[in-house]
């Protein structure tokens, strides 16, 4: 099973997968987690290339280094792992192209958008996507204090119209579960399980 976690920087993804995978060991189940750009070695150098804030990055070269880092994942990784009885969750997939890359920079039409993020993914969908809805007041107000990547350096209007992709995936894909991020830890964590078990009990 895949699942994968989305929404804008600072929405509460890394806090809320480090409580679901213990919540999931503890269940007795596998699980394995990997963050997007990353997760292999060639994945994680073009993370460095993707966040350093001292390089120019064309917005095209941009969506083919996100895709890149991708594609070497899912083949070195995820889907050997989905043969096994396993779970795998996904601190951000294509779905972060889709609103970064088509919705935010606009680098190339969503349609093209999507089929690229097709080849990337070698066609692997996930199962369920948790998307934490979070303003991007208080997601700004949560990551005041961390120092900011080349992504984060990219402006408000940016991050509006990123948010807005989140917003039309969650009206647009059935596998999309948005939750209310601006809830306590623990609250965002009984809504994920709760969606969670009713899935895994199918
Ligand atoms: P993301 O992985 O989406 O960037 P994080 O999980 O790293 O988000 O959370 C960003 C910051 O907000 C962290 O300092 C984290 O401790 C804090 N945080 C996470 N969830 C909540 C919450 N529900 N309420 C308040 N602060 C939170
Ligand atoms: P990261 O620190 O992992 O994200 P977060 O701040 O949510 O913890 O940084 C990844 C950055 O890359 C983040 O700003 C989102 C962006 N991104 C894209 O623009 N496109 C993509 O396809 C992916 C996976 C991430």
């Amino acid at each position: 099973m895949l699942i994968t976690f989305e929404g804008i920087d600072g929405s509460g993804k890394s806090t809320q997968i480090d409580l679901l995978q213990k919540y999931l060991n503890d269940k007795g189940y596998k699980v394995n987690v990997f963050r997007e750009p990353g997760g292999t070695d060639v994945s994680e150098m073009i993370r460095g290339m993707l966040l350093n804030p001292e390089i120019d990055i064309d917005p095209v070269t941009e969506l083919l280094l996100f895709s890149a880092a991708r594609s070497q994942l899912v083949a070195e990784k995820l889907l050997p792992l989905l043969k096994k009885d396993v779970i795998v969750i996904l601190d951000r997939f294509f779905d972060s192209t889709t609103a970064y890359q088509g919705f935010g920079r606009k680098s190339i039409p969503i349609e093209q958008i999507k089929q690229i993020n097709k080849v990337a993914t070698h066609q692997l969908v996930p199962d369920l996507t948790f998307y934490l809805r979070l303003s991007l007041k208080e997601a700004a107000e949560r990551t005041r204090q961390f120092e900011k990547d080349r992504m984060e350096l990219s402006g408000d209007s940016f991050f509006q119209n990123v948010f807005e992709g989140f917003e039309h995936l969650s009206k647009t894909e059935e596998r999309f579960k948005a939750i209310d991020a601006g809830q306590d830890i623990q609250a965002i964590h009984e809504d994920i399980v709760s969606i969670l078990e009713k899935r895994l009990e199918k």
